[in-house]
């Protein structure tokens, strides 16, 4: 160990993540990889020696966010210097991170460290040179798997939790940066995943979410020296004790394998929910979205689940005003959802991306367009959420306990199909999965009351 990280004894850290559940993950990971050198996680940028923002790529607004935010986080650091608090490192991690490099650092020069989100195990190492005053920007594809470079999970006081076992897409869809920036399909090997979900369990967790960018395209090498599917990890994950709930996320429709399907009926621990996004309802607009299937195809996928269990509940994501999308293109998206009928589902404008094949394509659709379908499209998700909600008032469904709700006395759960349920109960009650009785539904949660034994 060098001079420098002994003396970064007693730091604090502060994480804050935007994006998707891996970066959720990641953020969780870091955390990890720095508990080593002494540091601790704070809750704020004020008394952080290091700040790491964990990033997204995703669409325009969430990329720009990074900067406003990195505005806040050079103010607390001139605050600290002022008060003879010491100095503030700056990292930027994640997505962002990796498509936009030194770029960051040109635009921000605050900027300590751009770490990709496929180098963060050698957080360590790079917060080393950066100490030396060396400005670190890391975003090369490592040879080495990161996950078996990094320390093991630290417990967790969380009842439910995720684990990464895919990463990257190999699918380019044209208007996605993703394949750009989290690199080619990669998946865990299974012993791996199992190691990390038993020490999950022995921490107490009960629910486990698989988490990949395109998870249910997961072909890890297995202890037999084949490639496992998704579905047989899931038949492995359920085998161990104290897990009693399992999801995975997030899902492409054309890795819907009949194994999959089985999976879903034969395994109780699979909650009956799944997010599946078809993006557009118009096969001409899913044609020029690469996505390559149908909307006929996507509604053979949903019987088939239906078939496999017929209280799933459905979430998707859809965009809006892709290049070309016509009012007709439009009445097809919409279409679908009323069709198919979705639990929860997000929407979004088709944001332009830089270096993606959509970018470059004719038939802009005007902002103003855009909004005006959005707006349609979330009216009716909105109503069929609530009508979904509206249909557990009365039903005894089992809640996993998460953490104490917003009042005293009272906890905050999941339903299985994901919805936030919130109980009178006792605080001993986390991390136990509990009948309860659905008296209330609101737009985006539940309430319900202990069934007495
Ligand atoms: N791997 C997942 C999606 C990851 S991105 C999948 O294939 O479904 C999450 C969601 O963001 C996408 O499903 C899509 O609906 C949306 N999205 C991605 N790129 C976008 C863009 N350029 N503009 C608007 N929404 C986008
Ligand atoms: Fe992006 Fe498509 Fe890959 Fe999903 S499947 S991450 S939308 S390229
Ligand atoms: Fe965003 Fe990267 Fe996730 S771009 S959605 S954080 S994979």
């Amino acid at each position: 160990m060098s001079e420098w990280q002994h003396s970064t004894a007693n730091r604090k850290v502060f994480i804050k993540t935007f994006g998707c559940q891996m970066n959720v993950y990641d953020s969780d990971r870091m955390a990890e990889a720095l508990a080593p050198l002494g540091y601790a996680q704070s809750e704020s940028i004020d008394d952080a020696d290091l700040v790491i923002l964990n990033t997204c790529h995703i669409r325009e607004k969430a990329a720009e966010k990074v900067y406003s935010e990195l505005g806040r986080v050079r103010e607390a650091r001139e605050r600290r210097r002022e008060a003879g608090e010491g100095d503030t490192l700056i990292a930027v991690a994640g997505c962002v991170a990796q498509a936009e490099g030194q770029e960051i650092i040109r635009r921000a020069p605050a900027v300590d460290i751009v770490v990709g989100a496929q180098s963060y195990h050698r957080l360590p190492e790079l917060l080393g040179r950066a100490g030396r005053g060396e400005k670190v920007v890391e975003t090369e594809f490592p040879e080495e798997d990161k996950f078996a470079e990094l320390p093991k999970r630290a417990a967790t006081r969380r009842p439910s939790a995720f684990l990464t076992v895919q990463e990257g897409c190999d699918k380019f869809c044209t208007f996605c940066v993703v394949p750009y920036t989290r690199g080619a399909e990669f998946s865990r090997p299974v012993e791996e995943v199992l190691a990390e979900a038993r020490r999950l369990a022995d921490f107490g967790v009960r629910e486990l979410t698989v988490l990949g960018q395109n998870v249910n395209a997961y072909h890890g090498e297995g202890p037999d020296g084949k490639d496992w599917s998704l579905a047989r990890l899931m038949h492995a994950l359920a085998e161990i004790p104290g897990i009693e709930r399992l999801r995975y996320t997030t899902s492409h429709p054309l890795d819907m394998t009949d194994d999959l399907y089985a999976a879903h009926r034969d395994l109780p621990q699979m909650m009956p929910y799944l997010h599946l996004p078809f993006q557009a309802g118009s096969d001409h607009i899913l044609a020029k979205m690469n996505r390559r299937h149908t909307a006929d195809e996507y509604r053979r996928a949903i019987d088939k689940l239906r078939g496999a269990r017929p209280d799933i509940a459905l979430s998707t994501d859809i965009i809006v005003g892709f290049p070309g999308e016509t009012d007709a293109d439009f009445e097809a998206t919409m279409q679908l959802v009323r069709e198919i009928g979705f639990a929860s589902a997000f929407s979004f404008k088709y944001s332009s991306r830089p270096g993606t094949p959509a970018a470059e394509m004719d038939e802009q659709v005007p902002e103003d367009v855009k909004l005006d379908r959005l707006h349609t499209l979330q009216a009716l998700l909105a109503e069929q959420q609530r009508a979904f909600n509206d249909s557990m008032v009365g039903r005894t469904l089992p809640v996993l306990f998460e953490a104490s709700g917003r009042n005293a006395g009272q906890l905050t759960g999941r339903s299985p199909y994901l919805q936030p349920v919130h109980v009178e109960a006792p605080a001993e009650a986390v991390g136990q999965i509990v009948d309860v009785e659905i008296t209330q539904a609101g737009a985006n949660s539940l309430k319900g009351v202990i069934k007495p034994l």
